[in-house]
């Protein structure tokens, strides 16, 4: 295997199938979240939302509001205190190129939902109430929404925004080639917008500890994002400010910026000098970020066997007036396909809404979505198999980025133990061909692709004269399992049973950590964890050694093993000490190290490095109703190393049904003469209810990777992509009906 963590390499955790060790809390109600800290002097916020998307305020009338009892202030941009945007363009961790939005900045509305005020009083129900009586007029403008309509008025992003690669320079000449080949492809495909909606919504509760210092508890992925922004924006001393969120009620990449509630709950608490809460209801989780809209065009040529001689994937993506947000599209297409002569574009339209942003695999879901159908149309018109198509086009090399190598891709091994799982074998390939009763079945299969990327992190470790270990960052636990495979690789690396480990997240307090974002939360923070843990095992090594009539007297480091709560040699393990003993004997308070993570640059030199996946797919399809059942999915993974098969399979499974919600049910709907989503609740945005989901199988490929020492790649957003083209390939060859704007209603069927 790739990975050894004890200094022996015997690893009795990591690899292994471990519930979280956060479930208990979690299930009993003991993990707090942002909207649940308490504080004597507490008083909470209500946002009163813009009722137009573009245009003025002409008017705020808060009278009848502060005649409420229990009402302490309205805030508005009218009254707005002048101690706010001291840093007028402050850009967050993770921000696109332009000026973010600012909350009661002016009377400018740039789109529908926008904060207008922020009612505050003593209580939830009074703050609420009180918003309803606030009157606002405004002058409006005609909004724009429909990028359909604003194509011509595309451009390239001036600025690149960090972390994003723009499409490569073209290679070849696709049009020449697309026009001279046997079989072509050409088609536009659309996803619809769509909105996070974590269950748990943004909520922010700033807690006035006196002498100007806060603590403040934000629903984020990301407490040092927070962090930055409230001392930039507000002029606050690094020192004075702390930010905790221990757990985080689901992301999905909404909480990776900070959003406009923490703004004015330290808005509102500087004003009043108490402290504040402000929690968003759930209409108001379709005010901010969001999946952008974005208009497709693939255009593949291949000869009759499949093989492809043209490539081209054209985007035009919404974005906001004041931020070019980017996501990266295209390129995909690029990294998955062999191809000489591809050309890809990728160019924004600005729209009358807020910036929309990333949500689980940024860009990867809508692109993939793309070449992924198109694939299958392609394997339609040559009579190839879909997955002999893609064997036949397999890249060996990432020639997006000059013919660079993989570290590792096992995505042909992911194709085969995937087909043999699902039977692909006895696919009847003629559409229609397979009928159940009512319904029609159809298989369809997709691959899926997604970055291993990692950030710079470190990791705090102490390990206590009770033989304990504490492992410590800044980084958050979208409900994937950080707590737990740090306990994993913290129990492994010194030989402690996990109940011996504690890890703490999510405190600016702890040791510096980006945001849980990107699926890179594990080889980032992981590796930190090791380093930290290493080195507290030679800390304890050198300590043992040096002690009189020590056990380990004129042993080397590297023939020692750490179990079971002891430090021993390897071949002799009957010389031995206990951790304990160790630092009793040695007279020492706790042994603390900080292990620090970053990319590995000669590795990045060498190689790219990717996950993979391969997603099948059965549906049924009923065929006077033309309701859609996903009722089977067997998806195939290279990812790495897996460090926790069981919080592994959850992430995919969460990921799979994500991919189900996209593919047929997730649309978030615009009016487009008032610029406003109009289904902005659960009841009309629908996702999958446990009577949509039947069986998922997961399967993790051995792979071996070396881009980071634990040769993991990162599992939080691969379950996602691609299977939505997995579902609509399977819908085609249940109905022969091919959809290309998802979601996969009945009228796009019948
Ligand atoms: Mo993810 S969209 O990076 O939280």
């Amino acid at each position: 295997m790739t990975a050894t963590f004890s200094p022996t390499g015997r690893d009795t955790y990591v690899g292994t199938a471990r519930s979280r060790v956060d479930g208990p809390a979690k299930v009993t109600g003991l993990a707090k979240y942002a909207g649940e800290f308490a504080a004597p002097d507490l008083a909470h916020g209500y946002v009163v939302s813009s009722r137009i998307a573009k245009g003025r305020i002409l008017s705020i009338d808060t009278s009848d509001a502060e005649k409420v009892p229990g009402v302490v202030k309205v805030l508005t941009h009218e009254n707005r205190p002048r101690t706010a945007f001291l840093a007028m363009n402050y850009r967050d961790m993770v921000a696109p190129p332009g000026s973010p939005f600012r909350a009661l900045y002016d009377d400018k509305i740039h789109f529908s939902g926008q904060p207008v005020a922020l009612v505050v009083a003593e209580d939830f129900e009074t703050a609420r109430f009180a918003a309803s009586l606030v009157r606002v007029t405004y002058e409006a403008e005609t909004p724009a929404t429909e990028i359909a309509e604003l194509k011509d008025l595309a451009y390239d992003p001036p600025k690149k925004r960090s972390g994003i690669k723009p499409p490569p320079e073209p290679w070849g000449d696709a049009d020449a080639a697309f026009d001279g080949a046997p079989v072509k492809v050409r088609e536009d495909y659309r996803l619809a917008i769509e909105h996070h909606n974590p269950m748990e919504p943004h909520a922010s509760t700033v807690v006035r500890e006196g002498d100007g210092k806060y603590t403040v508890y934000d629903k984020t992925q990301g407490v040092a994002n927070s962090h930055g922004y409230l001392t930039a924006v507000f002029g606050l001393n690094k020192a004075d400010v702390r930010v905790v969120n221990p757990y985080i009620g689901g992301g999905f990449g909404s909480g990776l910026r900070p959003q406009y509630q923490l703004f004015l709950a330290m808005l509102a608490a500087r004003d009043l000098d108490r402290s504040v809460r402000v929690v968003l209801t759930r209409d108001q989780m379709w005010t901010f970020t969001h999946r952008p809209d974005a208009l497709q065009t693939v255009s593949l040529g291949a000869g009759p066997d499949g093989a492809l001689q043209a490539l081209k994937h054209d985007v035009i993506q919404e974005t906001s007036r004041y931020e070019d947000y980017q996501e990266t599209i295209p390129n995909w297409s690029g990294v998955l396909y062999r191809c000489d002569n591809v050309a890809m574009s990728y160019r924004l339209a600005q729209t009358d809404m807020a910036t929309p942003g990333d949500m689980r695999a940024p860009g990867a879901v809508t692109g993939v979505f793309a070449i992924e159908t198109a694939m299958d149309e392609l394997a339609q018109a040559t009579g190839q198999d879909p997955i002999a198509l893609r064997l036949r086009n397999y890249a060996e090399a990432d020639a997006t980025a000059g013919g660079k190598p993989f570290g590792s891709k096992e995505l042909k091994e992911a194709l085969r133990q995937g087909a043999e799982r699902f039977g692909w074998a006895r696919r009847n390939p003629e559409p229609r061909s397979t009928r159940e009763g009512r319904e029609l079945v159809g298989w369809g299969m997709a691959c899926g692709i997604w970055e291993a990327m990692m950030q710079q992190s470190s990791v705090h470790a102490a390990l206590t004269p009770d033989g304990r270990l504490e492992l410590g960052n800044a980084t958050g636990d979208l409900g994937t399992g950080t707590y737990t495979i740090l306990t994993q690789i913290g129990a492994d690396a010194l030989g402690l049973r996990m109940e011996d480990v504690t890890v703490k997240l999510g405190d600016t307090r702890l040791a510096e950590a980006p945001v849980a974002g990107g699926s890179w939360t594990a080889a980032s923070s992981g590796t930190a964890a090791m380093r930290a843990c290493r080195d507290i095992a030679e800390q304890a090594f050198r300590l043992a050694r040096g002690l009189d009539e020590s056990p380990l007297a004129n042993v080397e480091f590297d023939r020692v093993v750490l179990e079971g709560g002891r430090i021993a040699v390897a071949d002799d393990p009957a010389r031995s000490m206990a951790l304990t003993d160790v630092l009793r004997k040695a007279g020492v308070e706790r042994l603390e190290a900080t292990g620090k993570a970053a990319p590995d640059k000669d590795h990045a030199k060498q190689f790219e490095s990717y996950t993979h996946s391969a997603i099948f797919a059965e549906v049924k399809v009923d065929e006077e109703l033309g309701q859609v059942r996903v009722t089977r999915i067997v998806s195939a993974i290279a990812a790495g190393k897996i460090l926790n098969t069981k919080t592994a399979r959850s992430q995919i499974l969460g990921g799979i049904v994500m991919g189900i919600g996209s593919a047929l049910e997730e649309e978030s709907m615009l009016d487009h003469r008032l610029g406003r989503f109009m289904n902005h609740n659960l009841g009309e945005y629908h996702v999958p209810v446990n009577a949509d989901i039947h069986d998922i199988e997961v399967i993790f490929v051995d792979e071996e990777d070396k881009a980071n020492p634990l040769g993991v790649k990162g599992l939080g957003e691969i379950g996602i992509v691609g299977t939505a083209a997995a579902i609509a390939n399977a819908v085609f060859h249940a109905t022969g009906k091919r959809v290309r704007h998802l979601p996969i209603t009945v009228d796009k069927i019948l």
